[in-house]
């Protein structure tokens, strides 16, 4: 069982689509991952378990900064662990390139991806009130690298 995070660029913008699609009920069109991949700074990454999509990951790096813009593995993967792999294949990739700092937002009803990041070691930092559509709170976070 061979479990992989690689790089994915803009011309798998429809692999990264499907994978979204999995992991999210608001999903995101291929085209908007075109358009997001086309900036520089953002860069998307897959995993794979023997060469099937788990995970998927964007992130926006800027002055040693990165942002976490979605993060997901697809349904029939959770709570085995690869949520963290992920997590800490994300930050191997930006370690790399000097990043000091990674931020995420999380909803304040998302127990599992709490759970995931502050056992990571996110702090929370600061939250942005109704700030989704399901008026919860945004809980913006950090880690420090
Ligand atoms: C959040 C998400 C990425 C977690 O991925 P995962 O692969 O299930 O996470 P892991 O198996 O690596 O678990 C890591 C830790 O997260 C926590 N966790 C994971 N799933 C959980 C759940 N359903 N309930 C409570 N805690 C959970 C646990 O603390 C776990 O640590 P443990 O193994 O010591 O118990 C996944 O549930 C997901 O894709 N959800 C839908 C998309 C989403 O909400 N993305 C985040 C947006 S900010």
């Amino acid at each position: 069982m061979a479990i992989l995070t690689r790089q994915v660029l803009a011309d798998q913008a429809n692999r990264l689509a499907k994978l979204h699609k999995k992991c999210f009920a608001d999903s995101w069109e291929a085209k908007y991952f075109r358009e997001l991949l086309s900036n520089k700074a953002v860069q998307a990454l897959a995993q794979t378990e023997d060469d099937r999509d788990t995970g998927i990951a964007l992130l926006q790096t800027i002055a040693r900064e990165t942002e976490i813009l979605t993060f997901g593995i697809v349904p029939s993967h959770r709570a085995k662990g690869l949520g963290y792999k992920l997590l800490q294949a994300c930050v191997d990739h930006v370690l790399a390139a000097g990043v000091r700092s990674m931020f995420l937002e999380v909803s304040g009803n998302n127990k599992a991806a709490q759970n995931l990041y502050f056992g990571f070691g996110f702090e929370h930092i600061g939250t942005r009130k109704e700030y989704y559509a399901d008026r919860s709170d945004a809980m913006i976070c950090r880690l420090s690298l």
